[in-house]
């Protein structure tokens, strides 16, 4: 038999199908800072964040639903300042601040802040997924692989502006019962890709801040190895 049938043709042009339409692209800007509501932990708060600059800050109003936050004041407003190789978490209403983490270096290594590489599909670990809906907005979802294969990480685009609705990073506070994903939730109208740099500006009262320790963060840069929770 010469001829294909139709029938042997369909499932080729339909796997060709994505080729012909376009394929959309994640991008993360630069810098960028919005307000965001987070219903994986129970709070809302103000995500900046600035890759030149090589930092990002979370805002919790309440930390309750953070793994990290609650170990240390628990129902109290906490920051998350990722910059120049640490993380401080910085409790501004209890009045304390301590480093959970180096980038590279100790018990517990968190990594630099996220930036644009995040999305750039470096170890073909990014799938699009689909249409989301955030907040209002229809958004382009993407699956990310990080660093634990079985619990994707994903990442929203508004398909109209191109701009990020959202992240969202799988996570837990005390056992994997307890979900309590790292999700920021964009509001549009708030979202700003000119980042004053003082956003990110180092408090005083973390300057030489005592490693926070516990269960959930490094005890320092040279202490022994334990397995902690990321
Ligand atoms: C934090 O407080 C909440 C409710 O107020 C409570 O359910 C939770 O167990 C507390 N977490 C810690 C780590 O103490
Ligand atoms: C990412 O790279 C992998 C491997 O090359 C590829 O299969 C996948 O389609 C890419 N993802 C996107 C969203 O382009
Ligand atoms: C964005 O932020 C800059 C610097 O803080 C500010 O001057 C500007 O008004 C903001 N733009 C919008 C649309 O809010």
């Amino acid at each position: 038999m010469a001829f294909l049938r139709l029938g042997d043709m369909l499932p080729v042009m339909l796997s060709l199908w994505p080729l012909a339409t376009a394929t959309p692209q994640a991008t993360w800007p630069s810098a960028f800072e919005a307000w965001y509501a987070s219903d994986a932990k129970h709070t809302t708060g103000h995500y900046a964040t600035d890759s030149h600059v090589g930092a990002s800050r979370i805002v919790l109003r309440d930390g309750t639903g953070d793994h990290l936050c609650s170990a240390f004041h628990n129902a109290t407003a906490c920051e998350q300042l990722t910059v120049a190789g640490f993380r401080y978490l910085y409790f501004p209403n209890a009045g304390d601040c301590c480093k959970c983490c180096t980038y590279t270096t100790g018990t517990y290594e968190c990594g630099g802040p996220v930036g644009p590489q995040w999305v750039k599909n470096l170890t073909g670990n990014l799938r699009y997924v689909g249409r989301s809906e955030i907040l209002g907005r229809s958004c382009h979802k993407w699956s990310i692989v990080g660093l634990d294969p079985e619990h994707l990480n994903y990442y929203f685009q508004d398909v109209q502006t191109g701009l990020p609705c959202g992240i969202d990073g799988y996570n837990y506070l005390r056992t994997p019962a307890e979900p309590a994903d790292d999700q920021y939730l964009f509001e549009a109208d708030s979202l700003n890709l000119t980042v004053p740099t003082s956003h990110f500006d180092v408090p005083e009262r973390c300057q030489d801040a005592r490693y926070c320790g516990g269960e959930v963060c490094a005890t320092g840069p040279t202490a022994p190895e334990t397995t902690l929770q990321i």
